[in-house]
């Protein structure tokens, strides 16, 4: 009889994308600390990879952007190697090579990224048979944006944004971002929120978005881009609040992305290139990164 060698995952690469939110309507913050939202996220074509082999412990490393961040404890990537350790019994660890593309602290959920690139790495380097479910449930004790980066397309999120429902999306479209030097703190953004909007009750519905979505309308989706954390992020930020001004008129509709300060505009995919050419001349203190959605959630890029 013929033997059948078992083969043996030795090095994953698993890649995860950015988001922005089309809407972002945020309510008075709970008594957990997060605030009730109500959101509708845009996977976009710009991934961070996570690569997975086999080490007695838990390590990493970043190259890319981001190379100053921590490889401690404290990040995501190794937060969520730990929590699936712990989720699943097993005890067997790993080393995750991060390349990073997706700006730091740009309010594009890069960190979550990450987090979602890791889980669904080491769910096949380890063997695990996780869910995507399952994966869902690990990711939302992550982070409110881990389990849209693992789910990837335009989702609606409330709650905390870790409920999802995903919306049907119609055809791709671009996008241009302006993505700043300096970051802003989500928590800071939230806090700042807290101290204008005392009275700011249940979040605004995203409904009539979700249809213009579903319609394939992208001058309507244009119209109806909005993000509450733009006043808190433009108070702590004035410089943001110019370029917004100075984009009212450019492609489709221009928003903040999540709590800043990357300022996204909508636009068609043919008007990507000199979009960006005349955004990149127009602001040289910024960089300029044109990216394409819906993109797909985190995914499995390569393995051997
Ligand atoms: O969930 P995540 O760890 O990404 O949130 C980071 C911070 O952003 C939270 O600690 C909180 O300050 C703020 N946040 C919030 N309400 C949300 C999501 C995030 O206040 N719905």
């Amino acid at each position: 009889m013929e033997s059948v060698e078992e083969v043996v995952v030795e090095r994953v690469i698993a890649s995860a994308p950015a988001k922005v939110n089309l809407a972002l309507r945020v309510g008075s913050v709970r008594d957990d600390g997060f605030h009730p939202l109500d959101t509708v996220f845009e996977a976009l074509d710009l991934f961070d990879d996570v690569t997975a082999t086999h080490a007695d412990d838990l390590s990493m490393d970043i190259a890319g952007l981001g190379t100053d961040l921590p490889c401690d404890e404290s990040n995501l990537v190794l937060r969520a190697a730990r929590l699936l350790q712990q989720a699943t019994g097993t005890t067997r660890g790993a080393h995750l090579s991060v390349t990073k593309r997706i700006p730091v602290a740009g309010g594009m959920a890069g960190g979550s990224a990450d987090a979602a690139a890791t889980l669904v790495a080491l769910n096949t380097l380890w063997e695990l048979g996780l869910s995507g479910e399952q994966l869902l449930e690990v990711g939302a004790e992550l982070g409110s944006d881990v389990p849209f980066s693992l789910l990837g397309s335009i989702a609606r999120g409330t709650s905390r944004g870790e409920k999802l429902e995903s919306i049907k999306p119609g055809a791709m479209h671009g996008w241009v971002l302006l993505t700043n030097p300096v970051g802003l703190s989500t928590p800071a953004v939230f806090r700042k929120f807290d101290d204008l909007s005392l009275e700011a009750g249940q979040p605004a519905s995203t409904e009539e978005l979700c249809q213009a979505v579903q319609g394939n309308d992208l001058c309507k989706i244009g119209q109806l881009l909005i993000n509450d954390l733009e006043a808190p992020a433009f108070a702590l930020r004035p410089d943001l609040a110019e370029i917004v001004v100075a984009l009212q008129t450019v492609g489709h509709g221009v928003v903040l992305s999540g709590s800043g300060p990357t300022i996204a505009v909508l636009c068609e995919i043919s008007q990507l290139e000199s979009l960006g050419s005349e955004l990149a001349n127009a602001f040289p203190e910024l960089s300029v990164v044109s990216a394409v959605g819906p993109a797909a959630g985190a995914h499995i890029k390569q393995q051997n």
